[in-house]
């Protein structure tokens, strides 16, 4: 997730800017760059990899401005590189930006002002698009008209900042849907993503709400409102600690990410419909015959990865009708799996360099299959070793526990799902439009649970103390049981087991006793009576039941003595939402028993050895 720090002051900004993008390296970046005004002229300086590139590239300049913009870049359009780093320029080379979010149109704007304005484009980012965009409109002496006029052609999310050498008293930023506050110093004031860029400096800030411009000199700051009326804005004055302000006053980062989920799936689905309601996979272009060609997919994957891969099993399998196997990669890569030129291989990973997934991709591709993968960093391994990459936008995580790269995962395995189907022509318009209004009202309808999830808080309090769980389900459910039950057991160190509902009596049951907790996914409203089946089986034993249902179904679920429900939905984009109680209830459960919640022992972020 890319940071941004801007400042204008009475003294020197170059070391202060470098400093507050120091203090956002956590959201995880892969650049780092600075604009200065000085002398009436712009200076650019930016460096693919570590901050500490920069400060080498600038160390001998001996740079001085009062007006300057910095970024860190989390790359989404364009590899990680110098040429890709913000900030970006005009085309005169005299206005610098900086920019976090996607601007989803970039691609119709970018050719719009190659055509009509002779645009020659430096880098493959949508945020030059957006400065030679400001430059079109920008006369010299308003620099906030400009930004003004740019952003009203724009559709997406953005955070600007931006200086122009033509007005270096002044910084203009603007805000829609990406994150921006404004600090106010001693010697001068800052824009900035994120609190923890400015703490050394300020505690009083203000937040910048959509659609609103800033103006900011040496002595003031002016906020204008999508009318350009000026507003009022209260100050508010920050009390947090530096490690408080990383976690943006959430306790533990997987809490954080656990409620970035809304805006995650919002991001990864952004961009990928056109205009006609058509799936765009980025560049990825599979033709009819193609997809036709495929006889087998496999989807391979470890972890909360490989439980994504499930569902993308019965998305694919449902909506495009083809066969597919889903496997953990340290198996795949060494039982001799049938693969040939009509094999597509799916790889899905977070970090895009887990050893034993990466280790498979190779294996497949050596014998001839069509590599794709779903990634969350990009640039990553597995990304540039595949034939076609397509990105969760969720963010750097950074809690070990996977939270929002699982639910954005899930998207991008629908999307494909419906992208293969629509082209084979086996899925019905129907249902393709049932599918994508289900998925594009998934972020609303978590932000509203997310707003109201004591229950879950209150159910952990009652099971916190016990030794081992199990959770059951059936369809999606039992793969969504398996990602809860890895959720509780890496966080909290439960003893915890997930078995498909049907499939207890074959033997597991004999676990079951008084008291002993079973999780009940019964979120599929199709198999509502054979779940409710299964929930009596493990009461009549004892069994201590948490129910999550979909709403609606309560007066089916009477006989758990817990429940909790989710929004209603298709039953079967449900996983989506029916794994966040589950990562709120092992967030609780762990917090309640005292555990290191973000770095669990024996775990690590990336898994890079076998
Ligand atoms: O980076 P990856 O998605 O390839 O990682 C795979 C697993 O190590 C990972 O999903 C792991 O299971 C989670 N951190 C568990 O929450």
């Amino acid at each position: 997730m890319c940071g941004i720090v801007g400042y204008i002051a009475d003294e020197n900004v170059t070391g202060v800017i470098i400093e507050g993008l120091k203090k956002l390296e956590y959201r995880g970046y892969d650049s780092a760059g600075i604009a200065l005004c000085n002398d009436n002229n712009l200076l650019v300086r930016k460096k693919k990899g570590r901050i500490a590139n920069l400060e080498d590239l600038i160390r001998d300049e001996g740079l001085f401005s009062h007006t300057g913009i910095g970024h860190t870049r989390w790359a989404t359009h364009g590899e990680p590189s110098d040429r890709n780093s913000h900030p970006h320029t005009d085309m005169s080379g005299r206005i610098a930006v900086v920019h976090n979010g996607i601007i989803e149109n970039y691609a119709e704007l970018k050719e719009e002002l190659m055509a009509e304005h002779g645009s020659v484009f430096r880098s493959d980012t949508d945020t030059e698009v957006a400065a030679h965009l400001i430059g079109v409109y920008y006369d010299g002496s308003n620099l906030e008209d400009a930004v003004y006029q740019a952003t009203q052609k724009m559709r997406g999310a953005y955070a600007f900042g931006v200086i122009s050498a033509d007005e270096p008293d002044k910084i203009v930023a603007a805000r829609k849907d990406s994150p921006l506050i404004v600090g106010l110093g001693k010697r001068g004031n800052f824009i900035a993503s994120d609190i923890p860029a400015l703490l050394k400096y300020v505690r009083q800030i203000y937040l910048i709400e959509n659609n609103e411009l800033v103006v900011l000199k040496e002595n003031e700051v002016k906020i204008f409102n999508a009318d350009r009326e000026e507003v009022h804005r209260d100050v508010f004055n920050v009390t947090w600690d530096a490690d408080a302000a990383e976690k943006e006053g959430y306790d533990h980062f997987m809490l954080k990410e656990i409620h970035e989920q809304p805006s995650g799936i919002r991001d990864t689905l952004i961009r990928r419909l056109d205009e006609q309601g058509e799936i765009v996979l980025d560049g990825i272009d599979l033709t009819k015959e193609e997809i036709e060609k495929f006889d087998n997919v496999y989807i391979v994957a470890c972890g909360t990865a490989y439980h994504a891969g499930l569902i993308g099993k019965f998305a694919i399998e449902k909506l495009a009708h083809i066969h597919v196997e889903v496997d953990v990669a340290s198996e795949f890569r060494y039982r001799d799996p049938y693969i040939d030129e009509n094999t597509l291989f799916i790889a899905i990973s977070q970090s895009g360099e887990t050893l034993d997934t990466l280790g498979a991709l190779r294996m497949a591709k050596e014998k001839g299959a069509r590599i794709m993968s779903v990634v969350n960093v990009v640039g990553s391994s597995i990304a540039r070793e595949s034939d076609d990459v397509f990105y969760t936008w969720a963010g750097p995580e950074i809690a070990v526990a996977s939270t929002k790269a699982y639910t954005t995962q899930l998207v991008c395995m629908y999307l494909i799902a419906l992208y293969m189907g629509r082209k084979k022509e086996v899925l019905s318009d129907e249902l393709y439009h049932e599918y994508l209004e289900e998925l594009s009202a998934i972020p609303e309808k978590l932000e509203k649970y997310l707003k109201n999830q004591e229950q879950v808080e209150t159910v952990a309090s009652k099971l916190y103390q016990q030794d081992h769980a199990f959770f059951i389900g059936r369809g999606v459910d039992s793969a969504v049981a398996l990602e809860g039950s890895l959720k509780l057991k890496e966080i909290s160190y439960i003893n915890s087991f997930a078995i498909a509902a049907g499939e207890l009596k074959h033997g597991t049951i004999a676990l079951i006793e008084k008291g002993t907790p079973v999780i009940a996914l019964a979120t599929q409203q199709s198999l509502l009576e054979k779940t409710v089946s299964n929930i009596q089986e493990v009461k009549a034993r004892g069994a201590h039941v948490f129910a999550i249902a979909q709403e609606g179904c309560e007066e089916a679920l009477k006989d758990a003595d817990e429940f909790v429900v989710i929004p209603q939905c298709m039953d079967d984009v449900s996983p989506i939402l029916a794994i966040v109680p589950l990562q709120l209830f092992a967030y609780y459960i762990a917090r309640f028993r005292g555990c290191d919640i973000d770095k669990p022992k024996n775990l690590a972020k990336s898994v890079t050895v076998e």
